[in-house]
């Protein structure tokens, strides 16, 4: 079961147009990454729980879903059903056993077969995959026993007072025993009424994991996301053309990519396809999605720029800067740090 139906407003205004589960994670969209490893692992059936709008951009962006059958489960029309809402509407294609459940804007390299061997073995009806963070109180922190119960779950507890620095992970495992608990047609959170319920029975366990882990949720996380996956995997490419431009690993180019002469791409640059990019141009840990063109002597530094978008020569993009799909940014612009422009919203 992937939950994939949530409104990313961090990430907005980015996310107005697309779902975080299908941000391009080094070129890739999430989920991709996800049902890739989920392959892996020989899963073959998946769930996503959606609502109407993240059906719509799911299904046009055809990802490669790895042999996975993908049905879909919709949250009524306006009406979002949290994050334990969705599984129990979806109770008839679940089945009879343990199944997974993960949130969708996770980057996981976690082992779920592991994960599901953990979970049979100690009898729980629910094992989550925890992790260890420095700063838990935004995310749901367990306190564990040295046989790996949770003893206590608290989601988002204040700065200060968290029982430990283990969190929920976003990747879980349940029996289908826990979906009497969810009460039918409301909206239901897992992590505030449902594990909470299921760690007072002694039926919550855990699993420390030490892989890869990132929370897409936050501009600042995203990139970080790049950044380490751009570190950790090579995805430098052959290129045939022949034009001088200079680029710094690592970075990630694209299909399609065209630099112009002079320009200097990375450290920490992620163009997707056919993004084509002026001469004299820089672009420096930015995460750049398909089809943007980029004018001459452009500046781009810290920036996440949507899909689509085009940045007029001389524009300066600094810090932080979040440009939503079809934005254009007129010559000579200087955009402050921080600054977000909306979707085909135009900037003079
Ligand atoms: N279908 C559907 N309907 N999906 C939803 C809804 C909904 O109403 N609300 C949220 N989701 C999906 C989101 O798309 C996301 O993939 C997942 O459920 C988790 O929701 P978030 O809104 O991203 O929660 P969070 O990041 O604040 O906290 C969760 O993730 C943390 C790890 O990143 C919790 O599970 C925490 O306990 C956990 O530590
Ligand atoms: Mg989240």
């Amino acid at each position: 079961m992937i939950l994939a139906g949530g409104f990313a407003t961090r990430l907005r205004p980015l996310s107005c147009t697309r779902p975080k589960t299908l941000f391009p994670i080094v070129n890739k969209p999430l989920l991709q990454w996800i049902f890739e490893r989920l392959a892996r692992d020989g899963v073959n059936e998946a769930v996503l729980a959606v609502n109407q709008l993240t059906e719509f951009y799911i299904k046009q962006h055809r990802i490669p879903r790895s042999g996975i059958t993908v049905r879909y489960s919709h949250d009524p029309p306006k009406r979002p059903l949290g994050t334990a809402g969705p599984v129990k509407h979806a109770e008839r294609l679940l089945g009879h056993e343990p199944f997974l459940v993960l949130n969708g804007d996770i980057f996981a390299d976690i082992s779920y077969k592991e994960l599901m061997d953990v979970h049979v073995k100690t009898g729980a009806w629910a094992t989550l995959s925890l992790c260890e963070v420095e700063d838990p109180s935004r995310y749901g922190v367990a306190e564990i026993t040295k046989s790996g119960r949770i003893k206590q779950f608290t989601e988002k507890p204040p700065k200060g007072t968290e029982p430990s620095n283990l969190i929920n992970a976003g990747v879980y495992v349940l029996n289908p025993e826990v979906l009497q608990f969810i009460p039918e047609g409301r909206a239901v959170s897992m992590e505030r009424e449902i594990f909470p319920k299921l760690a007072t029975d002694r039926k919550l366990y855990g699993h420390i994991v030490h892989g890869l882990w990132m929370d897409i949720g936050k501009p600042e996380e995203y990139l970080q996301t790049n950044r380490i996956l751009l570190d950790t995997i090579s995805v430098k490419r052959k290129r045939k053309d022949t034009s001088r431009f200079e680029s710094k690993n690592p970075v990630a180019l694209d299909e399609g990519v065209s630099i112009g002469d002079e320009s200097i791409i990375g450290p920490y640059a992620v163009l997707g396809k056919n993004v084509t990019i002026g001469k004299k141009a820089q672009i420096t840990d930015s995460v750049v999605f398909p089809e943007t063109r980029i004018g001459d002597s452009a500046w781009i530094n810290g920036a996440i720029i949507g899909e689509g978008a085009v940045i007029g020569d001389n524009v300066r993009i600094g810090k932080g800067c979040i440009i939503a799909d079809h934005a254009k940014i007129m010559k000579g612009i200087s955009l402050n740090d921080g600054t977000a422009v909306c979707p085909a919203k135009e900037v003079s």
